[in-house]
């Protein structure tokens, strides 16, 4: 190896252990995206801030705008000096702070109205700004739930509008499915019935965290089961009756016997 070849390696070597050189500004929000706020609860958006060495964070800011909209305008909730805990700007219900590496947004009392795209912006000393964005919506509780039968391929399919994170229960007549009426989807959603001919009450349950909701498809009632179970019932009662009636016929006879032997002796006594 020469000795270029080697200045080379080193080079290459310096460069791999500090990837991002002298100029690496960057900005992630740490939340799934887009966030879910309940209404009435509080939205907390953190964001993690890197830079190399010779970076110093001049400025924080938080903007938000409508998600959708012709001409979508842009609210700054707050700025904040690098490194300082005095932010201005900030509205009564936000809060917002500026560490090391770390930046918080918080607003408390969520209302529709603070849904959009969030925007925080890191600006360094030289002035070159770093922005990351995040969607923030309401969550939403769960709505028009409804069930459809696919007749080609046996099964039922379960709809939910527009609820946030919507978990599927099936029910057949009030009781857990089985593997004998059918397979639930991994999904949740769709139903594949394999009991023959489907028969009964199927009901989908959709919950979230706000609540719950349910459909129900109706098939056939599920009639050999109950007749079966009707039959039964009736000839038990039957049974019962025509007991009831022999047991009071018997002890009827038995009565009237004893009564005219009674009688026969009271009269064979008066003859004599
Ligand atoms: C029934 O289900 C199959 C398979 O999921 C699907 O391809 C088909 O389009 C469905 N039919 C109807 C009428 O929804």
């Amino acid at each position: 190896m020469d000795r270029q070849n080697f200045l080379c390696w080193r080079v290459a070597l310096l460069l791999l252990l500090m990837p991002c050189g002298l100029q690496c500004m960057s900005v992630h929000i740490l939340s799934e995206q887009p966030v879910h706020v309940i209404p009435g609860s509080a939205l907390v958006l953190k964001a993690r801030i890197e830079h190399g060495p010779l970076e110093e964070v001049s400025t924080v800011t938080w903007e938000r705008e409508p998600e959708t909209g012709i001409a979508p305008t842009r609210v700054t909730l707050a700025t904040c000096p690098g490194n300082s805990f005095k932010c201005v700007g900030t509205r009564p219900k936000v809060r917002v702070n500026v560490e090391q590496q770390e930046t918080t947004l918080q607003i408390n009392e969520y209302s529709r109205a603070d849904g959009g795209v969030y925007t925080v912006t890191v600006t360094d000393h030289t002035g070159a700004k770093t922005p990351a964005q995040c969607i923030v919506r309401e969550y939403e509780a769960v709505n028009h739930v409804s069930v459809s039968i696919n007749v080609s391929h046996s099964s039922l399919v379960c709809g939910e509008a527009w609820g946030t994170d919507p978990r599927f229960y099936w029910l057949h007549e009030r009781a857990t499915i089985t593997k004998t009426v059918g397979n639930v989807s991994p999904d949740g959603a769709t139903l594949s019935v394999t009991m023959t001919p489907i028969c009964g009450h199927f009901t989908c349950v959709v919950s979230n965290k706000l609540g719950y909701s349910s459909a129900t498809y109706t098939a056939a009632p599920c009639e050999t089961e109950g007749r079966g179970t009707t039959a039964a019932i009736v000839c038990l009662v039957l049974l019962l009756l025509f007991g009831g009636v022999l047991a009071f016929l018997l002890w009827w006879y038995s009565n009237a016997h004893r009564q005219r032997q009674a009688q026969s002796q009271i009269s064979f006594q008066a003859m004599l």
